[in-house]
């Protein structure tokens, strides 16, 4: 596996292997690996023949009060864990040649940011799309695989690639979870044992509100009361947002149909929590 910082060479990575018929796949990432990240470099080199796996933590999606100054770290560890994966490349840009002093453009899309998380961290979708589309030029990948643990993420890139007509697939991968239910997140470090229990909450009401569909609730409005009864009644836990929204323009659906979007943050302590699901089978 090849580490390249420099903007250039990567680029030139790029040319040198889309010129010799050879198909890329980037996995964008902010790095400290769990198996989530691991599952999307896997799914990456089965749909293309080489794997780029950016490596950056972004100052400009995290907003003043946000956890840029402990984001977890450790290079060593995720180098070897991407070696093992079979990665190409792993692309470690620095944030200087990434923003040189003077940098002013950005990237933003309207409406489908101005919900969910959006609405929670102003600035913050902003952040990721002038990143992703920077990554996007300099990588110039022929497709990129994105979590969707992240949905609103998911949506708002394929937004962007679609609207600026970037010849990139984009391809979601399905959330990758632990043993008991928890979303895999590198954010999950922060939970002390009793908040990591406390966390489990966030499934425990997705499993619920699949369960009330299953049994023929179409009433949205009445699912998002009793999920956040639900939550509630956890000690320790408060709510961000609960809503159920379209898959696509994530606007609010009262009734609940096969687009149908849960989106759930939650804090645990100082914890921001994020999980969905679809409440209905995507089949
Ligand atoms: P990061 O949080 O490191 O996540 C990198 C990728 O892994 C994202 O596409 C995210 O959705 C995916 N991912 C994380 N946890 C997952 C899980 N449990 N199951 C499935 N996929 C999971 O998301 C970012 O970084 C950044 O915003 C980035 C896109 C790199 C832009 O800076």
């Amino acid at each position: 596996m090849e580490v390249i910082q420099p903007l250039a060479e990567m680029t030139g990575w790029s040319k040198k292997t889309a010129a010799s018929g050879k198909t890329i796949a980037l996995v964008p990432t902010m790095g400290y690996f769990h198996e989530g990240h691991l599952r999307l470099m896997r799914m990456a080199a089965a749909k293309a023949d080489t794997v780029v796996v950016s490596l950056f933590v972004n100052a400009m999606q995290f907003g003043p009060q946000e956890d840029l100054g402990r984001y977890p770290q450790d290079f060593d560890r995720d180098r070897e864990l991407a070696a093992k994966e079979g990665v190409d490349v792993l692309f470690v840009p620095a944030a200087e040649e990434m923003y040189p002093s003077g940098y002013s453009t950005r990237v933003r899309v309207d409406e489908i940011t101005a919900t969910l998380c959006g609405r929670q961290r102003p600035g913050h979708f902003e952040g990721v799309t002038t990143v992703v589309a920077k990554l996007f030029h300099i990588v110039k990948p022929h497709k990129a695989i994105f979590g969707e643990k992240d949905f609103q993420q998911l949506s708002v890139i394929r937004k962007m690639v679609n609207d600026l007509d970037w010849d990139i697939d984009i391809i979601g991968h399905p959330i990758v979870r632990e043993a008991d239910g928890l979303a895999m997140s590198s954010r999950n470090v922060y939970l002390s044992p009793e908040e990591r229990q406390k966390a489990l909450s966030l499934h425990r009401a997705i499993e619920h509100a699949r369960s009330r569909v299953d049994e023929g609730l179409t009433d949205g409005g009445r699912l998002i009361e009793e999920i956040r009864d639900f939550l509630l009644t956890s000690a320790g836990v408060s709510i961000d947002y609960v809503s159920i929204v379209d898959n696509e323009s994530l606007a609010d659906k009262n009734i609940i149909d096969k687009k149908s979007v849960l989106a759930l943050a939650v804090k645990v302590g100082g914890t921001r929590l994020i999980d969905n699901c679809y409440l209905y089978s995507k089949t």
